[in-house]
């Protein structure tokens, strides 16, 4: 069965754009877990430009299954260690960026991310790494003992016509060479509802993590009801003017 981790990153966006109370990521998360969600996500960034070190401590109280998205750093390492969520998506992390930009270079720091690999394991943490559908890539995180890799579909996401044929296929190739490796297969990043057919086509997923799409949509099928309980009030208020 292929399992849907749904990203509540972009709840705390809207929040933090006011540095208010709501919209609670916790709430999102409880509602797409009774929607259906195997798994909840959240990415706690250096910056902490949208989910806060409160956030992912009750998010790891409450939900079923946290993945939490971090940046190999000592910090992030400690902060997981302690919170303890089921599992723990190591990503590449640069401050400009605007969201997770390419996978990680596992191959290129298998010191720092198997340590990273190590002490996570230690917290009874399971693993997985953000990578490029690259196989250099896949056997580094394979060899530093990363249970699940998490194959990066925002280059097919972006890409159009033969580009995104290409892109598909390299996706399929990885999901092969990954699973030949004993590794379990997700993948996430700019996975939509236009797009999400081709990524069904990729073999032997466990799990699609998908975030703004989602969210962004929430907002769209939720305007209406949203509207019409301020009217609701707002109506009342009248109702009740009326009568004084
Ligand atoms: N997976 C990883 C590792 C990510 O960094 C992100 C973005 O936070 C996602 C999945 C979700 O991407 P999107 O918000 O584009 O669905």
């Amino acid at each position: 069965m292929l399992n849907l981790g749904v990203n509540v990153d972009h709840i705390a966006t809207v929040r933090q754009a006011r540095r208010a109370e709501l919209p609670s990521p916790l709430e999102g998360a409880r509602l797409a877990e009774a929607a259906g969600a195997w798994g909840i996500t959240a990415h706690l960034r250096e910056d902490r430009r949208h989910i806060q070190d409160a956030d992912i401590e009750a998010l790891a109280r409450t939900v079923r299954r946290l993945n939490m998205e971090m940046a190999v750093t000592d910090e992030m390492v400690a902060i997981a260690c302690r919170v303890r969520p089921h599992s723990s998506c190591l990503v590449p992390e640069k401050r400009a960026e605007l969201t997770t930009e390419g996978g990680l270079d596992v191959a290129g720091a298998r010191e720092r991310v198997g340590a990273a690999i190590a002490a996570l394991h230690g917290a009874g943490i399971v693993v997985s790494c953000f990578v490029d559908p690259e196989e250099r890539q896949l056997a580094a995180a394979a060899e530093l003992g990363s249970e699940y890799v998490e194959l990066h579909t925002g280059a097919y996401a972006n890409a159009s016509g033969a580009e995104r044929v290409r892109e598909l296929d390299r996706l399929k190739a990885a999901a092969k060479f990954a699973a030949s490796l004993g590794l379990r297969v997700n993948a996430g990043h700019g996975i939509d509802y236009r797009n999400i057919d081709g990524i069904l086509e990729i073999p032997g997923l466990n799990e699609l993590n998908i975030g703004h799409s989602i969210i962004g949509r929430a907002i769209m099928v939720g305007m209406e009801r949203a509207v019409g309980e301020m009217l609701t009030l707002m109506k009342a208020y009248r109702l009740g003017n009326q009568q004084a």
